[in-house]
């Protein structure tokens, strides 16, 4: 027997997955974005370059392939897509813009396995490439405001916002929180003073108690930003609340991935234990020179995290308007004798674009009515000696469990009926 890989998992109904890629591709092209696709290989030093060699993702949990031959690059799985998304901008060298696209699909993170918390996940992405106006930031985070409390009905989540400023706020800035941190070393964990010499802004993640009290009192970055920085945080505030976007103002919220200026956000729950956040973004507006471009494209995204969207669905699961299966016809042919009788009607059925099986069973009529029952079909169609002799089929309806003949010619356009 073999078991499936540490981290990884089986979907044996994608009902809630396809209802939720269903209803947030149709609401992101109703503000415009384009469904594309990018491969799950990209070099490894796309993710080096884009991420950072600092970040958790990068040093710790990408599934690496050296080339084997020399001079052959190394490639991984992705463990996101944004950097991928700006490498096939640039790379096909899309020039209408913004360029609005969203994608989804696996990635690859080599972390330790909890809930929520997979080494192969989902993402659905969703990508504004090519727009430094703050406006877009605010409506970005009302579109997906409107995809989780309307389209998905979910309401008990918190939008928590911080804003990043410029690269240069950010160098003034981490001096400053530098100087807090040396004042309270002894108070610091191991972690954390390690992270003081690598990332910084990356303290603010630590789940330390001790560590959480002290940094309550650290100095944020919106309280050492340009007044051109400050312009734009103040803008983004009134926009939200001219959008009612009731949003949280989380100064330590730094998030894991290097690219990031000015905004970023986060969708949390607490109904998903430790892996609260569902959703998470912001601007990149130096990805694009990072990865070798002349020109700056300044750019705003986001990726929901569909396995933590399918916890928070599933305990809503009753009141959500999920499709209803189509009704089943399943064909009983009686022996062997029946079997293509049976195909060639079920084939007449089928193409008239009902849902049909045929089950070719050997045992008793009884053990066949109580599969057919087991298989949640909702009508069976009986094919005996009987029925071949005198072109028919036996409709039995399994709610009410009434039962008609009918004429082979007629079977269509009485199950349409
Ligand atoms: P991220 O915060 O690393 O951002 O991931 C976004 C979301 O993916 C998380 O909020 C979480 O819901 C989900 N996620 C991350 N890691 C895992 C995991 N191991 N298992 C299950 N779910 C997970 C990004 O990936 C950025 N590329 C987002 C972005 C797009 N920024 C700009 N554009």
């Amino acid at each position: 027997m073999f078991s499936r890989v540490k981290g990884t998992r089986d979907f044996l109904d994608l009902t809630l997955f396809d209802f939720f890629i269903k209803k947030t591709s149709i609401h992101v092209e109703n503000y415009n974005f384009e469904h594309i696709d990018t491969p799950i290989l990209e070099t490894t030093e796309l993710f080096k370059r884009s991420l950072g060699t600092n970040t958790d993702v990068v040093n710790k949990e990408m599934y690496v392939f050296e080339g084997s031959e020399e001079g052959e690059k190394s490639i991984c799985l992705r463990p996101e897509v944004t950097a991928s998304t700006m490498r096939a901008f640039l790379e096909n060298n899309i020039s209408s813009l913004p360029w609005k696209v969203y994608s989804w699909g696996p990635m690859f993170r080599k972390e330790r396995p909890q809930r929520g918390r997979y080494r192969q996940f989902h993402q659905f992405n969703i990508e504004a490439i090519g727009s430094g106006e703050i406006s877009l930031d605010a409506n970005f985070i009302a579109m997906l405001d409107h995809l989780f409390s309307e389209a998905l009905m979910l309401d008990n989540y918190t939008v928590h916002v911080n804003f990043l400023g410029s690269p240069d706020d950010r160098k003034v800035y981490k001096t400053i929180l530098g100087d807090f941190l040396d004042k309270n070393n002894s108070a610091l964990c191991g972690k954390c003073k390690e992270r003081r010499e690598k990332n910084i802004m990356r303290v603010f993640d630590c789940k330390q108690e001790d560590c959480q009290k002290l940094y309550k009192k650290a100095p944020y970055i919106v309280d050492s930003l340009s007044e051109e920085s400050k312009k734009e945080w103040e803008q983004l505030q009134s926009l939200l609340e001219l959008l009612s976007i009731s949003f949280s103002y989380t100064p330590t919220l730094v998030r894991g991935l290097d690219y990031y200026n000015k905004t970023v956000f986060e969708f949390s729950s607490t109904a998903l234990g430790a892996q609260s956040a569902f959703c998470g973004g912001g601007r990149y507006d130096y990805l694009a020179q990072e990865l070798g471009s002349k020109e700056c494209y300044p750019s705003f995204g986001v990726a929901i995290g569909i396995e933590r969207v399918l916890i928070l669905l599933e305990q809503i699961k009753d009141k959500l308007p999920l499709p209803h299966k189509k009704p089943l016809h399943l064909f009983l042919p009686l022996s062997e004798n029946q079997y293509s009788l049976a195909s060639l009607l079920a084939d007449h059925v089928q193409a008239a674009n009902l849902c049909v099986d045929i089950l070719f069973d050997k045992p008793s009529l009884k053990s066949m009515m109580r599969k057919a029952n087991k298989m949640g079909a909702s009508y069976v169609l009986l094919v005996g000696d009987d029925e071949q002799k005198n072109n028919t089929v036996v409709v039995k309806n399994m709610v009410s469990g009434t039962e008609e003949t009918i004429a082979q010619n007629d079977l269509v356009g009485h199950l349409k009926k």
